[in-house]
């Protein structure tokens, strides 16, 4: 009976053991219905594998390498079926590399079942979002990010929407929640008609982005009936106008991000404040102008708020803040408020990540009230005008993960407490005046990255703790004072390491006994000043990742031919060494990806190779100061991408190179000091030399007249009009900036810098002959005009009074004759003018700028007469000596507080900003300062320097002299 018993139970067991069985294999392997099989494997079969055409950076293997006809389509990667109908309801081939257009009867939309579809970061070639989305009647979530899609949206008609023909247009999709459309730049329309004629219609809809794609048009009013959104990401399109009272209804919202647009500039928009359930705001760079409304403060439940880059001209740190309790994130950078941090900061108890960069907290001491944020992970303070030791009062935040205190005036030593900091990865305290040598408590601080000490008076021995810190990718010890001699492989010991830059700190590297094995994932080497007298083993391997090598300013001198195994460099710069030999030709075939080469200052000779004409990515080529001959290599026209030639000082022995009058991106020709001889003749085509900034052909043997026609095609010189509110620097890429030499004023003058207003022509020094071209005065933009040491005869034109720019005019060591044209007087900025050694005659025109010149200005001229000269005209009126022009006036009242820096004080214009470039050059400290304001904040910010400038409105002088 037990038996029977146990048998029975046994046979119930295995019958119900294989009945859940059944059941449950049934439903998990749910057969994928055929045709939606087939649909699907259509669809894969429309596209291409090409991950380098989608902007996916992290892609793996894509899902559909493991579709297969035969199988379970239900099974597949990427795909969803329903548990008990076993239709395909999501799709997701998120960042799968595929590449090709999307067809109106695309086998895609058989998959009418479909809720949710992801495509996002693909590439569809410009396809447009076709009315066949329509079918789609149950998608909740439509997610089309980055997907390379164009066109118009086309809106439903009202016939289609009456005729309930659902069939017609992807915004019948009556239960859609979420659309993402972010990141098409060419999907275009104004955002009015589009909520009109469709985004209305979305009953159900949650969420929408349409971030960085083509729509524009003013923020309509409409958008207050899209009552139901929660989330709303609006950033880096092309909006205008205010934003409307109508935001105000959208009462569900979360999530709002309307940042980076071209709101006209407006007062913060008090509607905001009426959307009570936001968690999110973000109005960063918006033109919002004007104090912060108090009502913000009635956002109770908002964690992120980001009102970075507006101009809250001289604006108090708003108290509206300090009642939003659940802050988690606060961004505040570079919105123009001065003043002391306020002590409510310290209330904001959640606060994990602060940032205020980019404030005027001028000559503030540093805010006790942060040191109460125990729960910050992240803080940045960089460029605050904070000064004094790096405060106590940071000791508390030991949860810190990142800390930046950059472009302050931080001085003494780096203090002890960030022993505790065991969180912390990433330290940037560059750009501040911090002495001593680098703690322990630094070297200790196991986790770290990232450690940035460039910039600092930070001297002493490299303690061999640092070389603990296993997990550095990035260490920045340049221009500092160390005074210690280390062999370069002991860095090698942090394998992770990415950037390496130990430029000007003072430290001298051995490289006598470096391995070949070195260094291996390096992308950044910067070692400028490093007193190095070998070439390092490891760079005469194949370094895959090495992108930038900058071995200037030290005492090699080898030749090259070693480092021809460094295929992925993009910046080499070797300039003042004593590499010798030949250019080899190797440099010429790196990879097509060398933007930059400097070899200035060097002893190469022999010929220039032929090679370069295969860099096609080549934007400076400075050969200057070497010894080289020959002619300059045809095949550098292949060169279209070429922003900066400089040959100078070489014995290159050529014809005038017109052949490069087409490269449409050159804008710095020098070939001073060669051997260039003949004529110039006239430009072969109509568009010669169109975006020359500078050319200085001074020095050579040039023949024939000064060419009238290239005057007449220099467009770029022409344009005075170009936007004086922002600084640009020339250069291929943030952190690297073009520099050259060239003769101004009288002085050889390093411009470290080169900003694109300034507009010089040099052709003195040669034998040109016959008239100053009546031309020449339509180049309004020039700042710099040098004929001097020619044979030029006749009058100085009249037109010369047109280049109302100019601020050195040289025209000495000529023949010219006549009279002194009296519209030059009209040259404000005319600061240098030499006219000296020729055949002048008449009265000195007075007025204007000709008040400040003195007589050598004019000497070597025996007609000439009247002030300055002690020559009397005689019988001719001399004319009453005007009051100062006020220009004049001005240059002696500018001063920079605390800089005394008398190199400013050069003028209007090109001219104030040439004499910071001038003064940086004389001045190392000036430099830092120049570098501080300028150049810094722009390689930080990238996109947004044009912002950079707006801060310097405080900088009251320099603004008002533009
Ligand atoms: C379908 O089944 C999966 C796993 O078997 C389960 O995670 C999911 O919740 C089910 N979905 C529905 C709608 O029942
Ligand atoms: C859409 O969803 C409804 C309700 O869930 C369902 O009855 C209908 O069959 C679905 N339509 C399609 C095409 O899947
Ligand atoms: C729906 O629109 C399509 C395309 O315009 C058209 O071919 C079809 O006839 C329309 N159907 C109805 C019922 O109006
Ligand atoms: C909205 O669209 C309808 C047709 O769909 C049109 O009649 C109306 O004028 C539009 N309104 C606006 C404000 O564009």
């Amino acid at each position: 009976m037990g038996f029977l018993l146990s048998n029975y139970q046994l046979t119930i067991c295995i019958l119900l053991y294989s009945l859940i069985f059944c059941f449950s294999s049934s439903s998990s392997a749910h057969l994928c219905h055929n045709d939606e099989s087939t649909a699907l494997l259509q669809f894969k079969q429309l596209f291409s594998f090409n991950c380098s055409a989608c902007d996916c950076s992290a892609y793996s293997a894509p899902f559909t390498d493991h579709w297969k006809e035969g199988t379970d389509c239900c099974a597949w990667d990427g795909v969803t079926c329903d548990n008990t109908t076993s239709h395909v309801i999501g799709l997701d081939l998120y960042c799968n590399c595929l590449y090709g257009t999307i067809h109106p009867n695309s086998s895609l939309f058989n998959l009418v079942h479909l809720q949710h579809l992801d495509l996002s970061l693909n590439n569809f070639n410009h396809s447009q979002i076709l009315p066949s989305f329509g079918r789609f009647t149950n998608l909740t979530h439509l997610n089309l990010n980055y997907s390379s899609l164009s066109g118009p949206i086309q809106s439903s008609s009202r016939e289609d929407w009456q005729g309930n023909n659902f069939t017609n247009s992807i915004f019948h999709i009556q239960k859609l929640q979420e659309l993402s459309l972010a990141g098409n730049r060419e999907l275009t329309g104004k955002l009015a008609s589009f909520i009109n004629g469709t985004l209305r219609h979305l009953r159900h809809l949650r969420s929408l982005d349409l971030s960085s794609t083509g729509f524009t048009g003013e923020l309509p009013n409409s958008i207050g009936q899209l009552e139901n959104l929660e989330e709303l990401y609006l950033y880096d399109c092309n909006f205008s106008g205010t934003i409307p009272t109508s935001f105000g209804n959208l009462k569900k919202l979360r999530t709002l991000d309307l940042g980076g647009n071209n709101l006209t500039n407006g007062q913060f928009p008090s509607s905001i404040s009426h959307l009570r359930n936001l968690e999110e705001l973000y109005l960063d760079d918006c033109n919002f102008c004007g104090t912060i409304p108090t009502s913000l403060g009635n956002l109770k439940k908002l964690r992120m708020l980001d009102l970075g880059w507006n101009n809250m001209i001289n604006g108090q740190f708003p108290s509206s803040i300090g009642h939003l309790k659940n802050l988690e994130e606060l961004y505040l950078q570079h919105c123009n408020f001065f003043g002391t941090i306020p002590a409510w900061l310290g209330n904001l108890k959640k606060l994990r990540i602060l940032y205020l960069p980019g404030n005027n907290l001028i000559n503030d001491q540093f805010p006790s009230s942060i040191g109460h944020l125990k729960n910050l992970v992240e803080l940045k303070l960089a460029d605050c005008n904070f000064s004094g030791t790096i405060p106590r009062s940071l000791t508390n935040l030991t949860r810190l993960i990142s800390l930046d205190l950059s472009h302050n005036n931080f001085e003494g030593p780096i203090p002890q407490l960030f022993s505790n900091f065991s969180q912390l990865q990433s330290i940037d305290f560059s750009n501040n005046q911090l002495t001593g040598p680098i703690p322990s408590s630094i070297t200790g601080l196991p986790n770290l990255q990232y450690l940035y000490l460039g910039s600092n008076s930070i001297n002493g021995t490299i303690p061999p703790s640092l070389f603990h810190l296993v997990n550095l990718t990035d260490l920045d010890l340049s221009s500092n004072n160390f005074s210690d001699t280390v062999e370069l492989d002991t860095f090698a010991k942090l394998e992770y390491l990415f950037f390496l830059d130990l430029s000007n700190s003072g430290l001298s590297l051995t490289t006598t006994n470096s391995t070949p094995s070195s260094f291996r994932n390096i992308t950044t080497l910067r070692l400028s000043s490093c007193n190095i007298n070998k070439i390092p083993e490891f760079l005469k391997t194949r370094m895959e990742w090495l992108y930038m090598l900058d071995l200037s300013n030290n005492h090699l001198n080898e030749e090259l031919n070693p480092l021809c195994n460094l295929h992925s460099l993009e910046y080499l710069d070797l300039s003042n060494n004593q590499f010798g030999g030949l250019i080899p030709t190797c440099l010429g075939n790196f990879s097509g990806y060398l933007m930059v080469l400097n070899l200035q200052s060097n002893n190469f000779s022999g010929t220039i190779p032929e090679t370069f004409g295969y860099a096609s990515s080549l934007k400076e080529l400075d050969i200057s100061n070497n010894g080289l001959q020959g002619v300059l290599p045809r095949s550098l026209v292949n060169c279209t991408n070429l922003e900066i030639l400089n040959l100078c000082h070489n014995f290159i022995e050529d014809a005038f190179p017109f052949w490069l009058e087409n490269l449409p991106r050159l804008m710095i020709i020098v070939l001073r000091d060669n051997k260039f001889h003949g004529p110039i003749e006239q430009p072969r085509e109509r568009l010669a030399f169109t975006n020359l900034h500078i050319i200085d052909m001074s020095h050579n043997d040039f023949t024939g007249t000064l060419p009238s026609k290239y005057f007449e095609s220099m467009y770029s010189m022409m344009m005075d009009d170009e936007d004086k509110s922002s600084v640009n620097y020339m250069g291929p890429r943030y952190g690297y900036y073009y520099s050259v030499t060239i003769m101004n004023k009288g002085l050889e003058m390093k411009l470290i810098r080169i900003i694109t207003i300034f507009k010089a022509i040099d052709f003195s020094h040669n034998k040109f002959h016959g008239n100053i071209p009546i031309s020449i005065g339509r180049l309004k933009a020039l700042c710099v005009l040098n004929f001097s040491g020619n044979g030029l005869t006749g009058l100085i034109p009249m037109s010369l009074g047109d280049l109302t720019k100019l601020e050195s005019l040289d025209l000495s060591q000529n023949k010219l004759s006549g009279e002194i044209p009296q519209q030059l007087t009209k040259l404000t900025f005319l600061e240098v003018l030499n006219f000296s050694q020729n055949n002048l005659t008449g009265l000195i025109p007075r007025g204007g700028q000709f008040e400040t010149f003195s007589n050598t200005s004019y000497e070597g001229n025996l007609g000439l007469c009247g002030f300055p000269l002690s020559k009397n005209c005689g019988n001719v009126q001399i004319a009453e000596s005007p009051t100062l022009p006020s220009s004049f006036s001005h240059n002696f009242k500018f001063k920079f507080d605390g800089f005394g820096w008398e190199a400013v004080l050069m003028g209007y214009g090109c001219g104030v900003l040439l004499g910071l470039l001038i003064g940086s050059c004389i001045i190392q400290r000036k430099e830092e300062w120049l570098v501080r304001i300028f150049g810094v904040k722009m390689c930080q910010h990238g996109k947004r320097s044009k912002k950079v400038w707006k801060k310097l409105a405080h900088t009251k002088s320099i603004i008002n002299c533009l």
